[in-house]
């Protein structure tokens, strides 16, 4: 059943009602959708725009419908254009022509707008819980092993020596951080749009403030031509998402060549790797690929809402209807993405002494040698570059740095001479990093449990 054509002379071209309709995918947007007119329904029997027993009626048959379609897949199979005439067209087929007055002066313009707003916000709630999931996992998994020492790296080089949990705790604060930029677009997602009628507002004495508690909205729109316009909401969302979905391909990246042989430091459970079709040796870190590959979606679904965007005038434009696959894809990977990293983290396994002997390695020591050597006295430019000499030195001869540097130590900051041999080591070197958000073990379970504690807070 179309909703309009009274003033046609022809039926659609076929092709062109294929191109048309949305319901393919806006579906999803059932349940929003049946809540939304659920509560419009219900304002205008409120307020006598239609007749009290028919809004009862209509709500009933609204929830029947909403049943018949979680139990009978086969009742969604419909030509329907968008899921706004779905849900018409089987209400009229429930309870005849009353069905008509659900939709007293209200368009699939802010139907469609306040469906979508309805589902981001679900949305939300279901991806702060599993960043919430996220977060505990790899704070956890850091607290089980916070002092074990490993290299950390800059420009993928071997640079200082780390903390176990001092690395875990990097990638769970960038979470904490998604979690609460997804806290702060809800606030601007969760804002009523219904009331606004087609663009220009409605003249029927509903009361919009008590639509919005019903739907659980904060706010009311304030324009309804922009309400109806505008996706910024649903733009913010997805960034929200690219965000996250790029915090998670790092986190992959890292253990992807961590737990590769060459490093070692980790190794994934079985559950989350798959095996090669023709090199039986192999375990391949592929959940974690997907995870670094599947932002190139999210991004582009965002690229694809900004552009959408661009150059529209103010008022519903048809273009609009292609705001939702961007919307539902960002959020379809960002929490499966979650789900598959919060799996791979729980199973992570360490292997401490690999780590530690990749830690140790002398030339990690030198900025703490330069350090120390400037509390003696030297001035730190000069500290640096004596302890390059040095590190070179060591190079060119093959005497280990620490032989090396106790000669030039002597020379130099003779307080130091007895304690050059445990500036080389690692696990002194980290709990020399005593400072607020440094990697001693002492600073890094202070900071994981800020982390827990955090993750939990409303924002
Ligand atoms: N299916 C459309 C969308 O998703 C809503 C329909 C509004 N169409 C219209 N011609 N006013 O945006």
């Amino acid at each position: 059943m179309k909703l309009w054509g009274a003033n046609y002379s022809s039926e659609p071209d076929a092709t062109f009602w294929e191109f048309n309709r949305s319901f393919t995918f806006d579906r999803r947007l059932l349940s929003e959708e049946v809540a939304a007119s659920r509560a419009y329904v219900r304002a205008l029997g409120r307020c006598r725009a239609i007749q009290p027993q028919d809004a009862v009626l209509i709500e009933g048959a609204l929830e029947q419908l909403l049943t018949k379609a979680r139990t009978d897949p086969a009742y969604l199979n419909a030509d329907a254009e968008d899921v706004h005439s779905f849900v018409e067209t089987r209400l009229t087929e429930a309870i005849g022509e009353v069905a008509g007055q659900a939709h007293l002066g209200r368009s699939r313009n802010e139907q469609a707008v306040t469906a979508l707003r309805l589902w981001i916000r679900a949305a939300i709630d279901r991806m702060t819980g599993a960043t919430e999931r996220l977060v505990t996992s790899l704070a956890e998994k850091g607290r089980s092993a916070f002092d074990a020492v490993m290299p950390g790296f800059t420009h993928t080089r071997a640079a200082e020596p780390i903390a176990f949990g001092h690395f875990m705790g990097a990638h769970a604060w960038a979470l904490v951080r998604d979690r609460e930029r997804l806290l702060a677009a809800r606030r601007r997602v969760n804002v009523l749009p219904l009331g606004s009628g087609a663009l220009a507002g409605t003249a029927l004495p509903i009361s919009r403030e008590v639509l919005a508690a019903e739907l659980g909205f904060d706010e009311i729109s304030p324009n309804a031509l922009d309400a109806v316009t505008d996706r910024d909401f649903a733009a913010e969302f997805v960034f929200c998402c690219a965000q996250l979905q790029t915090h998670l391909a790092r986190l992959a990246e890292d253990l992807i060549w961590m737990s590769g042989p060459e490093y070692g430091f980790f190794t994934l459970p079985d559950a989350y790797t798959t095996g090669s079709s023709l090199m039986p040796q192999k375990k391949n870190p592929d959940s974690l690929e997907l995870v670094r590959g599947k932002a190139a979606r999210v991004d582009a679904d965002l690229v694809r809402l900004l552009v959408l965007m661009k150059g529209l005038p103010a008022g519903y434009q048809k273009d609009l209807q292609e705001d939702k696959e961007a919307v539902f894809d960002a959020a379809d990977t960002a929490l499966g993405s979650l789900a598959v990293m919060t799996g791979v983290v729980d199973g992570l396994g360490l292997n401490r002494e690999v780590m530690h002997e990749a830690a140790s390695r002398e030339d990690m020591m030198a900025a703490g040698l330069a350090v120390a050597l400037a509390r003696q006295g030297v001035p730190f430019r000069k500290a640096h570059s004596l302890v390059g000499s040095w590190v070179s030195e060591a190079q060119r001869t093959k005497v280990p740095l620490r032989e090396v540097a106790a000669r030039g130590v002597a020379d130099h900051g003779a307080a130091l001479s007895g304690r050059v041999e445990s500036l080389f080591d690692p696990d002194e070197a980290i709990r020399a990093k005593a400072a607020p958000g440094g990697t001693s073990p002492a600073a890094v379970l202070v900071s994981l449990s800020a982390a827990l504690a955090r993750v939990k807070t409303s924002g």
